[in-house]
């Protein structure tokens, strides 16, 4: 709860504000229900018709006035609700951004989603309403019992005696109803998962002809949460149920009593009546109390799960510039991946020298792309350290480590913008011939030209119009245009055919030497090779087996070993000295 105001507090003007219009609506409501007495006793009893047309005129001020401060009212509760939700969306994509990646291999994407989307929406609805009805109600009730006390005290002890009853079943009520809203929003957010997962691999489902399945799991999910939501609005609206039970009672007790005090003249009717009138007004705005309590447990079932996540540590930092990079230390690193039994790498020991180019080789799993994720420091090691010139690379800043690496990742991720932002990822203003540069020695040049509009032109959502190869050829020419002195290669050429291959192979080389952008030359390169042609320029060849070094050197040093690498190597290439097969290792 405490949250929920947090939360609430930056807003407090416009609610305080909405609070009064509302305050407004509601007396021009009581003054329309107060104009009645005068219109039967004046127009239809006394027959005056100059209080007739003033009447007339004052029922449209009073409905002009309720529509004016009515609109006024929704309007600032909803912006206030609005930009709750925008700024917790806000916040927490931020905080999403700077989240380790160890908790994307733990945690699903849609389920984050679901709480930036629908959790977000939870609040959104809720929450500022309640603030203001908690107000304005609480407000009413304490008016309107004071009234009730100043004419009788002892009936309105008996007509209210039966409220704080009424109050405790219902907030058992809200507790219930947080577990089931909790509930619900976990349903909604296998939803979003499932939407997102089937949309982005829908050309599988197809292939599959799992269509019909696929709809029918989903609809399944959906009916699942129809049946929270169903189960949550019966609490909803059970907690209003209490209370008309509970103001039945009451009030029965109170004309029960109250008419046995008429008999015996302790009161008058008039008197009594108004009482009445107070009491039974009593009723409506502690219902609406009740419900505030319920949709306050609701919003605070979305805002739990919201704070798990925003709860969950950032990336740890460190506060040390890097100005270069002359050398990478590996001692005695071992690395697990969260949840897993095994060690994704174990006592790993390697030392690379600025300029140098490194080979990593090994079987699918033997852990190269772990290794250098380690490098960029996108998972600390579990045990051992990662020195960067001598630096542990847990006191580095990451932004200063980062920056200086470029990175062709085995699955390439481009983002829903024109191929000219996809290359110049990073600096948007940087001038147009650099992208262009960098195109160039990618070999994406010729068919980005081809395209309707050349660089501006957009790509569909996660690339879907360009083919494989040309997408990896534009993420080659990102990390050309990054122009780091550290770079790390992880090919993936299995998906492409010989021709498109060897132009991706070309950019690549481009890219290791520098050569054909007008790059620096000294590059430190750390590349996980399928391609004999890439291993063989390696300055040296690390061969990875289970997350171990098993053998280091050149490649005729290793042929001669006549271990893993040679059987690696004619598994591979089977022997075949040009460009290899590719595929996986
Ligand atoms: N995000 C992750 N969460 C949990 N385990 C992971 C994760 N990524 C990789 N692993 C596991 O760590 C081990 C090493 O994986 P890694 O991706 O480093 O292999 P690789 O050598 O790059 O293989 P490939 O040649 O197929 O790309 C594997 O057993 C894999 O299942
Ligand atoms: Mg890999």
């Amino acid at each position: 709860m405490k949250r929920l105001f947090e939360l609430v507090a930056p807003h407090w003007r416009r609610i305080a504000l909405a609070g009064a219009c509302s305050l407004i609506v509601s007396g021009a409501n009581g003054s329309i229900a107060w104009l009645v007495k005068p219109a039967v006793d004046k127009i239809f009893i006394a027959g005056d018709r100059g209080f007739l047309a003033m009447l007339s005129v004052a029922v449209f001020v009073i409905f002009i006035l309720r529509g004016g401060f009515t609109y006024l009212q929704n309007y600032l509760m909803r912006s206030s609700g609005v930009k709750i939700a925008r700024d917790i969306r806000n916040n927490l994509y931020r905080h999403f951004l700077y989240l380790p990646m160890s908790h994307y291999s733990k945690s699903s994407t849609g389920a984050m989603m679901s709480r930036a989307l629908n959790d977000a929406a939870v609040i959104q609805e809720l929450l500022a309403y309640t603030v203001r009805d908690f107000f304005v109600q609480t407000g009413t009730i304490v008016v309107l019992i004071t009234v009730a006390f100043y004419v009788r005290w002892d009936l309105t002890l008996i007509a209210l005696v039966v409220l704080p009853g009424a109050f405790y079943f219902a907030s058992r009520l809200g507790k219930r109803l947080k577990k089931v809203s909790m509930r619900a929003q976990q349903k909604i957010s296998g939803i979003t998962e499932s939407l997102s997962e089937g949309l982005s691999g829908v050309k599988v489902i197809k292939a599959f002809s799992m269509e019909e399945p696929e709809a029918l799991r989903f609809k399944e999910k959906n009916q699942d949460y129809y049946r929270e939501l169903m189960r949550s609005t019966r609490i909803f609206e059970a907690s209003a149920l209490i209370m008309e039970f509970t103001g039945g009672i009451g009030i029965a007790f109170v004309l029960w009593y109250g008419s046995s005090l008429i008999f015996d003249k302790t009161i008058t009717a008039g008197g009594f009546f108004s009482f009445i009138t107070a009491v039974l007004m009593i009723y409506t705005p502690a219902k609406r109390l009740t419900q505030v309590n319920n949709a306050l447990q609701q919003a605070s079932a979305a805002m739990d799960r919201i704070d798990a996540l925003s709860k969950e540590p950032v990336e740890a930092d460190g506060n040390i510039q890097l100005k270069e990079i002359n050398e990478i230390t590996f001692r005695n690193v071992s690395f697990k991946y969260e949840g897993k039994e095994e060690d994704a790498l174990n006592g790993i020991n390697l030392n690379i020298k600025k300029g140098e180019v490194a080979a990593l080789v090994g079987r699918s799993g033997s852990g190269k792309t772990t290794l250098v994720d380690l490098v960029a420091g996108f998972y600390a090691p579990t045990s051992g350290s990662i020195l960067i010139n001598g630096i542990d690379i847990n006191s580095v800043s990451k932004k200063s480590l980062r920056s200086q690496i470029g990175i062709v990742s085995q699955d390439v991720i481009l983002f829903n913008d024109t191929l000219k932002a996809n290359i110049a990822y990073g600096r948007p203003d940087a001038p147009e011939g650099e992208a262009l540069r960098a195109a160039k020695a990618a070999y994406a040049h010729d068919f980005i030209e081809r395209l309707p509009e050349g660089y501006n032109t957009g790509i569909g959502q996660r690339g879907v119009r360009l083919s494989g190869g040309e997408r990896q050829r534009i993420s080659i020419a990102r990390a050309v245009f990054k122009n780091p002195p550290v770079l790390i290669l992880d090919e993936a050429t299995s998906a492409l055919d010989t021709q498109s291959e060897m132009i991706v192979q070309k950019a690549l080389d481009n890219l290791m030497t520098g050569s054909g952008a007008g790059l620096d030359a000294a590059r430190t390169v750390f590349v996980i090779a399928h391609r004999i042609s890439t291993i063989k320029r390696a300055d040296r060849i690390v061969v990875l087996d289970k997350g171990r070094i098993v053998e280091e050197g050149s490649h005729d040093e290793l042929i001669k070993l006549n271990g893993h690498y040679k059987m690696l190597y004619t598994l591979q290439f089977g022997g075949e000295v040009t460009t290899g097969t590719g595929g996986e290792a």
